[in-house]
């Protein structure tokens, strides 16, 4: 894979014995897949997941990963005293941070925990990192990466593509939070020399995703008959990537990435989230033996629409593929229907991560405030 200005591997640290890499988050829905992925496609590589385990953590997604070359840690990113304690104690050769509050929809209910982890916390994981790597005699081959979002970007009109010199323009409490925090990162690398990296990547599905989100959200209330709540006229777009992709992708620019470049990840599948709910019905549909009679679509309800509601995502991912020589390896369609069989087939889980929390939240979200949208 990779054209001619593929670059040759620049950190020759993550080549060695058994390089250990600090995942901070990797109890949430892309972090589990990334050290359950990385673990078997890099048998060198050892990972200790720092994790707050918060309503979107889930210890037990990773109970079955051999301790050998994998170990948990519960602790808040923003505890200093514990961060530079695991520095010192595992010596990593990266750090990747994942931990953040994510969803969109709490960050509008309740913004300030989003400021409190997604700036306050990651600025305070950065100030133990860079202080570790200059006690250290700033080693070369360190690197920390932030995993950012498209969504700093703000909202794309009918054509165009989101590009690394794309000016950023938040919408959204999350989205705010997230865009201070690549701020922080980039000045870190700037004022200091820090060895940082960032991505932004695009909507990601796939296993282990918290059914808060839109696709294992639809999957499960197909499954249980319930309405399907698509906000406004359902014609925002996204540009879906499977999640095994985006951990792909981040584990390439651990080992080829420039510091103090950010590399845009995502699928090049736009879809309008109408056209995603219909392919779930008719997915599911089959799978369940519903036929016309019975079509799922006939769930489908247009509700108010999410305040400040970004139209359209769309990634060019033109700079990763040209210089690191990543590109998606997944169709939509295949990736969708796996993604199916994989919450059909894990009903424990699903049941597990479904606490009263959840339902707390589903209530607060979807319940009597969010009236039917007036759409023709
Ligand atoms: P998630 O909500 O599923 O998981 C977040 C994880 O972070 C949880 O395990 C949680 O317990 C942990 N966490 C939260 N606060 C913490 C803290 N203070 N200290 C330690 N751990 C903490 O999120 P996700 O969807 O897996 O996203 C992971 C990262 O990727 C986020 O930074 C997000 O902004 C980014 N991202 C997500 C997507 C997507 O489509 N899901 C796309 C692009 C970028
Ligand atoms: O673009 C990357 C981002 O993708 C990540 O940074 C976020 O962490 C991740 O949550 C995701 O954000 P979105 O807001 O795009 O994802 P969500 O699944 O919440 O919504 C996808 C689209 O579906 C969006 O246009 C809103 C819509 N939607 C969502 C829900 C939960 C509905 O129509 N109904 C719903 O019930």
């Amino acid at each position: 894979m990779g054209g001619m200005m593929e670059k040759k591997a620049i950190n020759p640290l993550l080549e060695q014995q058994m390089p250990t890499i600090i995942v901070t988050g990797g109890a949430g829905f892309i972090g589990t897949n990334f050290i359950r992925h990385l673990l078997d496609i890099r048998p060198g590589w050892r990972i200790v997941n720092l994790d707050a385990l918060t309503y979107a953590g889930n210890a037990a997604n990773l109970a079955d990963v051999a301790p050998a070359r994998y170990r948990f840690v519960r602790g808040d990113i923003g505890d200093e005293t514990l961060v530079r304690g695991l520095l010192a104690e595992e010596r990593p050769q990266a750090v990747v941070n994942f931990a953040a509050e994510s969803h969109v929809d709490r960050s509008i209910v309740g913004p300030l925990a989003f400021v409190e982890t997604n700036v306050l916390a990651t600025a305070r994981l950065l100030l133990a990192c860079r202080n570790d790597w200059e006690e250290k005699g700033r080693p070369a081959d360190f690197r920390f990466l932030h995993v950012s979002t498209d969504e700093v970007f703000g909202s794309l009109g009918p054509e165009g593509y989101f590009t690394e010199t794309t000016a950023y323009d938040p919408s959204s409490p999350y989205s705010a939070s997230k865009a201070a925090s690549d701020h922080l990162v980039r000045a870190w690398q700037r004022t200091y020399g820090f060895p940082a990296l960032v991505t932004n990547c695009s909507n990601n599905y796939g296993p282990y995703q918290f059914p808060e989100k839109l696709i294992p959200l639809m999957i499960l209330n197909i499954v249980e008959e319930k309405e399907l709540p698509v906000y406004g006229d359902g014609r925002n777009v996204r540009d879906w990537l499977y999640v095994i992709d985006h951990c792909e992708a981040l584990a390439t620019v651990l080992e080829k990435g420039v510091p103090g470049e950010t590399y845009n990840i995502g699928g090049g599948a736009e879809r309008a989230n109408i056209d995603v709910v219909h392919q779930l019905c008719d997915l599911l549909d089959e799978r369940l033996g519903r036929g016309p009679d019975r079509s799922s679509r006939s769930l489908i309800r247009h509700v108010s629409d999410r305040p400040g509601h970004d139209r359209r995502y769309a990634i060019d991912a033109g700079k990763i593929q040209r210089e690191l020589g990543w590109r998606p390896r997944f169709a939509f369609e295949q990736a969708l229907a796996a993604t199916v069989d994989w919450y059909l087939a894990h009903g424990p889980w699903v049941d597990s991560v479904r606490s009263g929390e959840y339902r707390k939240w589903i209530d607060l979200n979807y319940g009597a405030t969010r009236a039917r949208a007036d759409i023709n």
